[in-house]
């Protein structure tokens, strides 16, 4: 089969769908839509999450170094779409959208509650990549739905909707 040069841009597909939420020490909550993200260690558990300098949520998690890493269902679409398009620069994302808030356990930070699973993680690290930058995060504590787990713990990610 003949082969031709592609488009170097975001060639890992498909990509992730997350939110990634935060709240400024100003106390207001924000979130936003990422796709740049991933398992970066086993052990210990850390995740990373590629945010552009210009997202206003970047400066949060550069101040506050803690983030919510939110797994989405296909059921939260028009949620995932409201806050990948609009900014907390702009507006009270949380208060326009109603996003329903439940308090992180190890971090200051907001978990959104409808999403079936939320992973609270501490900045160890970053890497400015190019237009993003990676920040490395330490999971801290995973909050997942009953139903969706076996008694170790483990999450049945065929039983999520996942967007
Ligand atoms: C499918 C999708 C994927 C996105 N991925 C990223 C991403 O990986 N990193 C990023 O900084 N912005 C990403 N965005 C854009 C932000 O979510 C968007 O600019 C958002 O409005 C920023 O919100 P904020 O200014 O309140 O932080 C993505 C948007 C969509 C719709």
């Amino acid at each position: 089969m003949e082969k031709i040069q592609g488009n170097m841009k975001s060639c890992l597909q498909p990509m992730a769908k997350i939110l990634v939420s935060c709240r400024g020490i100003d106390g207001k909550n924000n979130a936003l839509a990422v796709g740049y993200c991933g398992n970066c260690s086993y052990d210990p558990p850390m995740v990373m999450v590629g945010i552009v300098p210009s997202r206003y949520s970047y400066h949060i998690i550069k101040e506050t170094g803690v983030f919510v890493v939110n797994l989405v269902t296909k059921e939260q679409k028009e949620l995932f779409d409201y806050l990948g398009s609009h900014s907390g620069r702009d507006e009270d994302k949380f208060s326009n959208f109603n996003v329903k808030v439940e308090e992180g356990i190890k971090v200051n930070a907001p978990l959104l509650a409808d999403c079936p699973v939320n992973i609270e993680c501490k900045v160890v690290d970053s890497i400015m990549t190019g237009s993003h930058e990676m920040f490395i995060g330490k999971i801290e504590y995973v909050h997942t739905n009953k139903e969706i787990v076996d008694d170790k713990g483990n999450i049945d990610f065929s039983a999520i909707n996942i967007l």
